[in-house]
Formats: C-alpha cells, sequence, structure tokens
C-alpha cells in the first residue's frame, strides 16, 4: 500500500475517498495540486478540489444511515470517580444539530470563527461538530491558557461568539474559568474586539449559576436556549478546501500560528491515519487521553475516530487523581481497548510504580499509541511490559499540529518495532533528512527532518499571514515541508526524532516558544532582559530554564522569583511556568548582540566542561558570572 500511495497518490487517496460521502464528486485530475517550492511562486495545497463534503455529516450522519445509530459514539468520565454519561451516535447528532441550530439562530454561517474556551466535557466535542455542520470554523484554546493568550487568539480571529463552561475541578482544583473569559474579553476589547456572545456551559457540579459572575447582554446560559432549538439542523455543504477549523500553536516568535486545516483532505486523511495506526475494529473501545485543545484532541478524539464509527472515551480528569492507579480504573471499567497518550503521562505513571498498574486487569488492552515527544526506551518498555502485559503494540506516532494527522507511525503487528523509534513514514508521506544545504542524505545518518510533496492533511496556511507560512516551513530547504525537528536513520531505515531543532521546546508534549516565555518574562517591571532554553527533565521531557537579568539595583529574592514565575502564569498559562530562574548579571552575546543559547543550555545541563568556543563572546567573562551563580 505505501509503495502505491507514492507511485500513484491520487489514484491511491481517490480510493479511499470514495468510502465518504461527498454532495459532489471532486474534479479527477485535481486530486491534488501543490507547489512547495517558494521559487516557483506561492506555496499552494490542495486536495478534493472541486469536491464538496461535510466533516460532521461523514463523522456522525453517516454512521447512523449504515445502522449504528444506536452505537454509543462517547463515554464520559468525569473529573470524580463514579461521574460518567455517553451519547449513542444517534443522541449525539441531536446534540450537534440543537448547538448548530442555535449558532445559527445568532447568525453564525459559513466561514465565520467561532472560538471554544472549554474542559473535557462532551459538549467541546459536539461544539466542534456543530461548528463544522454548518461550515463555522472553530479555533478550540486549550482551557489551560490564560486570559491573555485567549484574548491574543480572539483578537486574531475575530469570532462571532466564544463557548466556556462556568467552572471545572482539575484533580481537587476548581478552576473559574468564566473567570478567565471575562478578563479575556475584556483584553480583546482594548484591543479593539469585542465579542458579542459568551455561550456559558452551566456546569453544576461544579459551580452553580447563581455563583457565576455575569454580564447581561452577552452571556448567555446554553442550557436556557440550546436546549430549546431542533434537533435536526441541514448540513452545509462545503467545499474541500474551505476552512474546518484554526488551532493556534507556538512557533520560534512570540506571536502564535494559526495554523489552518480544510475540510476534505483532513477528513480523509485523520479517519485513514486512525484506522491502520491504531488496527482499529468495529468493537474497539478508543480513549485518548490528549484534551482537544491540542491537534491530538482534534485529530484522535473527534474527526479520525467518529469518521471510523468508533466508541471514544472522553475523560475530564487527570491520570493521578484520586490516584496514581486511575487510568487502568478507567480502562477497565470501559473495557478499553487502544489507549493513546503521552510519554510524559508514561514517565508520570511509572514513577509512581507498579502496583498502581497491576491492581487492575487491564486485559481489554489490545494496542497502545505514544504522540507529543520522543519516548524514551525505559518509558516505552515500562509502557510495553507493566502496562500492555507484553501483547501490545505500541504506535508511537510522530506528527504535528501542522501535519493534520501521523507521518510516520508502526502499523500494529505489521513489523518489527524499536523501542523510541517512529519506524518508517504512513502511506503518501515522503520524509527526507537533509543536511544543512538542503541536501538530501542517503542511508544511515542524522540531519534535518523535511517531507517531500503535501498529503491531504497537510495545513494550507497561516491564518491571516501566508508568508509566515512561506517563510517558517518551506523556505529554509527548498522544495520541502521543513518540520522543525531533527532526525537521525538507522542501518534498518528505521526514523528517530530527536526534538526540535529551532526555539520551540517540548514540556510534556506541549510546543512553547522561547521567545513567548522571554516576552512574558521581560513584561516584568524589574526584567531587563531574558533568555530560556529547554533543559532535560525527568518527567515532563523538557523543563523551561530561563536565565534572568534584573533592572540594574534590583537586588535577587525569592519573592522576585515567584513573580517573575506567576507572570509566565498569567501571560500564557500554568503549563509554561518556568522550572528554574537563573540570575544572569549579563547574558552571553556575540558581538553583534545575538545571545548564544548553545552556551546556555550547556550551562542549565550542567555540562560546563562542553562549553565550546566562547572567545567569539562580546564579553566571555559573563559566562564565569553565569556558572558562579548556578545555585541561587
Ligand atoms: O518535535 C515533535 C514532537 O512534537 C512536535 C509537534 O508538536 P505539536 O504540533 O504540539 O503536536 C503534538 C502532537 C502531534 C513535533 O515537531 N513530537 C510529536 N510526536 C512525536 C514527537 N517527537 C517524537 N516522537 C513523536 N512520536
Amino acid at each position: 500500500m505505501y509503495e502505491r500511495s507514492i507511485k500513484d497518490p491520487a489514484g491511491f487517496w481517490s480510493e479511499i475517498a470514495d468510502a465518504f460521502y461527498w454532495k459532489e464528486k471532486w474534479n479527477p485530475s485535481e486530486v491534488c495540486s501543490e507547489n512547495l517550492d517558494v521559487s516557483k511562486g506561492p506555496v499552494h495545497i490542495s486536495w478534493f478540489k472541486g469536491g464538496k463534503t461535510n466533516i460532521c455529516y461523514n463523522a456522525v450522519d453517516r454512521n447512523i444511515e449504515a445502522g449504528n445509530g444506536d452505537k454509543i459514539a462517547m463515554y464520559w468520565e468525569g473529573n470524580e470517580p463514579g461521574q460518567d454519561g455517553k451519547l449513542t451516535y444517534s443522541e449525539l447528532r441531536e446534540k450537534v444539530c440543537q448547538l448548530a441550530n442555535y449558532l445559527k439562530s445568532v447568525g453564525v454561517g459559513k466561514g465565520d470563527a467561532v472560538v471554544i474556551y472549554l474542559p473535557m466535557l462532551l459538549e467541546l466535542p459536539i461544539a466542534m461538530l456543530a461548528c463544522a455542520r454548518i461550515g463555522a470554523v472553530h479555533s478550540v484554546v486549550f482551557a489551560g491558557f490564560s486570559a491573555d493568550s485567549l484574548a491574543q487568539r480572539i483578537v486574531d480571529c475575530k469570532p462571532k461568539l466564544v463557548l466556556t463552561c462556568n467552572a471545572v475541578k482539575r484533580g481537587p482544583k476548581p478552576i473559574l474559568l468564566k473567570d478567565i473569559v471575562d478578563a479575556a474579553l475584556v483584553e480583546s476589547e482594548k484591543n479593539g474586539f469585542s465579542v458579542g456572545i459568551c455561550l456559558t456551559y452551566e456546569n453544576q457540579s461544579v459551580m452553580k449559576r447563581q455563583d457565576t459572575k455575569w454580564q447581561a447582554g452577552r452571556d448567555v446560559w446554553w442550557q436556557d436556549v440550546v436546549t430549546n432549538f431542533p434537533t435536526k439542523c441541514d448540513v452545509e455543504w462545503v467545499d474541500a478546501e474551505d476552512p474546518l477549523f484554526l488551532l493556534y500553536t507556538s512557533g520560534s516568535t512570540g506571536k502564535p500560528k494559526g495554523v489552518m486545516h480544510t475540510s476534505g483532505g483532513y477528513m480523509v486523511y485523520t479517519a485513514t491515519t486512525f484506522k491502520y495506526a491504531f488496527d482499529y475494529k468495529p468493537t474497539d473501545i478508543y480513549w485518548c487521553t490528549a484534551d482537544c485543545g491540542w491537534i491530538t484532541g482534534h485529530s484522535y478524539v473527534t474527526y479520525g475516530p467518529l469518521l471510523n464509527g468508533a466508541a471514544v472515551l472522553v475523560f475530564e480528569g487527570t491520570p493521578n487523581y484520586p490516584d496514581a492507579g486511575r487510568c487502568w480504573d478507567i480502562v477497565d471499567k470501559y473495557k478499553v481497548s487502544i489507549f493513546y497518550t503521552a510519554p510524559t503521562l508514561v514517565r508520570s505513571l511509572m514513577r509512581d510504580g507498579n502496583e498502581y498498574v497491576t491492581r487492575y486487569s487491564r486485559k481489554s488492552l489490545r494496542v497502545l499509541g505514544s504522540v507529543g515527544e520522543p519516548i524514551n526506551p525505559s518509558a516505552w518498555r515500562w509502557f510495553y511490559n507493566v502496562v500492555g502485559d507484553s501483547k501490545c503494540p505500541i504506535s508511537d506516532t510522530w506528527w504535528q499540529t501542522e501535519t493534520g494527522g501521523f507521518m510516520m507511525t508502526p502499523l500494529p503487528g505489521a513489523w518489527p518495532q524499536k523501542p523510541g523509534s517512529a519506524t518508517f513514514p504512513f502511506f503518501g508521506v515522503q520524509p527526507v533528512i537533509v543536511d544543512e544545504k538542503g541536501q538530501e542524505i542517503e542511508g544511515e545518518c542524522s540531519g534535518y527532518l523535511c517531507i517531500k510533496k503535501s498529503w491531504p492533511g497537510a495545513f494550507r496556511t497561516l491564518y491571516g499571514d501566508h508568508d509566515r507560512y512561506e517563510t517558517t516551513y518551506f523556505k529554509p530547504f527548498a522544495g520541502y515541508y521543513f518540520t522543525g525537528d531533527g532526525c537521525s536513520r538507522d542501518k534498518d531505515g528505521y526514523h528517530w526524532l530527536t526534538g526540535r531543532v529551532d526555539d520551540v521546546i517540548n514540556v510534556s508534549g506541549h510546543r512553547i516558544g522561547t521567545a513567548e516565555v522571554e516576552s512574558a518574562l521581560v513584561s516584568h517591571p524589574q526584567c531587563a532582559e531574558a533568555a530560556v532554553v529547554g533543559v532535560e527533565h525527568e518527567v515532563k521531557g523538557q523543563g523551561i530554564y530561563a536565565f534572568v537579568t534584573l533592572v540594574d539595583g534590583v537586588p535577587y529574592s525569592e519573592e522576585l522569583r515567584k513573580s517573575l514565575i506567576s507572570k509566565v502564569r498569567t501571560q500564557i498559562g500554568a503549563f509554561a511556568a518556568p522550572d528554574r530562574i537563573h540570575w544572569a548579571p549579563g547574558l552571553p552575546k556575540t558581538r553583534s548582540g545575538k545571545i548564544m543559547r548553545r552556551i546556555l543550555r550547556k550551562i542549565a545541563a550542567k555540562q560546563l566542561d562542553e562549553l565550546g568556543d566562547i572567545s567569539t563572546l562580546a564579553d566571555p567573562g559573563v559566562v564565569d558570572q553565569l556558572i558562579a551563580l548556578k545555585d541561587c
């Protein structure tokens, strides 16, 4: 199949796409049209041009029409054990249609943006599907982002409406989401954009409506309006290349990038990757621990599984609440057969000991999956031997927000695995490793990972900034999509991802731009300059290590350290809080003023005998000062 997908991509993908419902078929001569080479004109990618479809119809209605209306589409396990729910495909369609009808009634239509800031309630995938049904463009913002980050995204995509809920509990801790949204809406208004409607779900088990702050005229209770609408809603047929969603992700500058995915190609790609990478069978119960606020939750909680008619488990809570056995308790409760998670979760549960795992049967498990960062071989082995009882293959899926779906992954049982390797490319994907000059290197090698040719799930642009799209992804190596990752290939052709080669760090599988953290730190009135690097972290993969130069005369203090960290929490979100602040009287800079991060990375990693040549620094003395301050 792989060979065919490369030799005849149009034929290969057309046959797969034929299994979906298209209101109008695509133009057979335009299955794929692309230019990835900036020297030949603007970069563009399109798949199934001329086709008209709807991903919500294919993910929901098509399953009902196939006779699976009574099959469970989604199970929901709440934060507290014992809190649960479920929806059949027919019930899911009713909920989606009611919300879609409400959205239409307030003037949301095809092409309009809707921002969704919700925790992992079923209302989150329902909201995504409702937008898709009417051709609106959803932009889900992970509900761990701060008010400032939410405001930044709102100002960029100018939604007709924001969807949220009043409060949620994460583990033992209540979080007042509506307060965060209120602050974000004030902030976006200051920046010239005001949101007309804030549709708020009353999460009654956590907070009653009378305790919720309310702005009459703008705020509307979901339960008061949505349930009054009809449970049927016509589908808006959209062009294959119409936008489906925007999802903001971090890059090497401070401004997040609005990654834009379109409808047709994304639909075909997420469904196909899901089916093969997890060896999906209709009897499977599938659980992906990702939040819908990230791409994994878009492609592999919502669209990919539902497009296959799967039963998906949505989990609101955290893996160590009430204790470190929660995941395996859930696996047994629902008889989960496919379990897809991140290495950081594996490492953190591994630390808590095997008893939390072995006290549960886990006998339903069949396939395991990993995503978000390279999985280190020891975590891989623990996942395989202890969690999977040495019988479940692990699909180590390498991909990105930009790629829409899996790019490299083992196919369970199809070829021998090597712990820590994402193995080989998925159908239609042509990875190449290039050197600094952009020359492809063959055989056993290491270099920059690029992709030759497009694939249906590829992102089509960065919202409102096609120049940045070309500059970031297509200019570094002419004619290729540049992933931002380093990669080596071994003698057997297996691929080993070695991490980001740009100024992006990967903390617990979350992508964070060093520039974003630096700009949050320097907005502190007592911070003169900051430089952030990633440093190895036992559980998170990478931790955030910040070198901070204070304004002249300000003394170092524990209080100041805390207030700098809290600045990052409020500007980005708690997940981006630095693990270490290292006071820096000065930063190592070249004579032209460029910060030499290479040296900072070595100091952070305590590899002081590997600092390399420091003679090109404007003031080599700063290195000694930094080393002297390492324990502050
Ligand atoms: O560095 C790679 C790493 O995560 C980056 C993409 O992050 P994001 O767009 O947030 O998407 C995460 C979920 C797809 C990549 O550039 N990454 C993701 N999966 C793997 C990985 N690194 C190694 N192995 C993986 N399986």
